[in-house]
């Protein structure tokens, strides 16, 4: 079995507010490998998009360890994260995130052009993203002339841009019909065959089968993990149903 992409180790995330403290997650150990989806389920406020920004050094674990491509993220400097974030991370936000003043093949090259691609060059790849998630013909379009599924599919495209090898996406077909969500989970699926490692939060059984794996949080906590066909009932004890 190859090296995992993604590695958390004991990861424990705490956030105080006065004299309250959340364990947003508490001790979770949770590897991917290349090739792999895997889903994560679980109620509102379980943690599912705390781990997402944990895996994608948006976020820092209170205790634990958060490996990608086999290097500690608490090992690197801010600038060392960022490049990681840059070129191995592909992050579908829940609040899609796209920047208003830039049309869709702007948003889509962007993280490209950060990272020193040249802007024609960042342009013809940033066209063909969207051209994968169905949306090529809106690429000279603003976010608020798209609709709320087209500037999912934007933010996916902009997720998938380049030869990034861990994708994470927290509901990304939340606005989107049954048939593109579909769609958008078939390329995050063929991109997983391609060699990256994908992470899916979930609130839909039927988009968790896209995944080998499905893992189940609560409380921040993960209460189990079953393979791709996850057996009702045993979800339906985990949530204490
Ligand atoms: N910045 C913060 N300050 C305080 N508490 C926080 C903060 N961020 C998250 N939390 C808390 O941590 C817990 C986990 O939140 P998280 O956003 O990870 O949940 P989620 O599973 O993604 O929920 P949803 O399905 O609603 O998106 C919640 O109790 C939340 O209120
Ligand atoms: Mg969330």
């Amino acid at each position: 079995m190859s090296a995992p992409l993604l590695e958390l180790s004991g990861v424990t995330r705490e956030h105080r507010q006065g004299d309250v403290v959340v364990q947003a997650l508490r001790g979770v150990d949770l590897s991917v490998t290349p090739g792999e989806l895997v889903a994560v389920m679980g109620p509102s406020g379980s943690g599912k998009s705390t781990l997402l920004q944990l895996a994608g050094g948006l976020d820092s674990p209170t205790a634990g360890r958060v490996c990608v491509e086999g290097r500690d993220l608490a090992g690197l400097s801010p600038a060392q994260v960022a490049a990681v974030r840059r070129r191995s991370v592909g992050y579908v936000f829940q609040d899609l995130n796209l920047l208003p003043s830039l049309t869709a093949v702007e948003n889509v090259a962007l993280p490209l052009e950060l990272d020193g691609v040249r802007g024609g060059v960042a342009r013809r790849t940033a066209r063909a993203a969207l051209d994968e998630v169905g949306v090529g013909a809106l690429a000279g379009r603003f976010p608020d002339e798209m609709s709320g599924g087209q500037q999912q599919r934007v933010a996916i495209a902009r997720a998938l841009v380049g030869p990034r090898r861990l994708l994470l996406a927290d509901e990304p077909t939340g606005a989107l019909d049954s048939t593109t969500g579909e769609e958008v989970l078939r390329v995050l699926r063929a991109r997983c065959e391609a060699g990256a490692a994908g992470v899916l939060v979930t609130h839909e059984a039927r988009h968790a089968a896209w995944a080998d794996r499905v893992v189940f949080l609560r409380d921040g906590v993960i209460v189990d993990q079953s393979g791709p066909v996850a057996p009702a009932e045993s979800l339906l004890a985990a949530g204490g149903a």
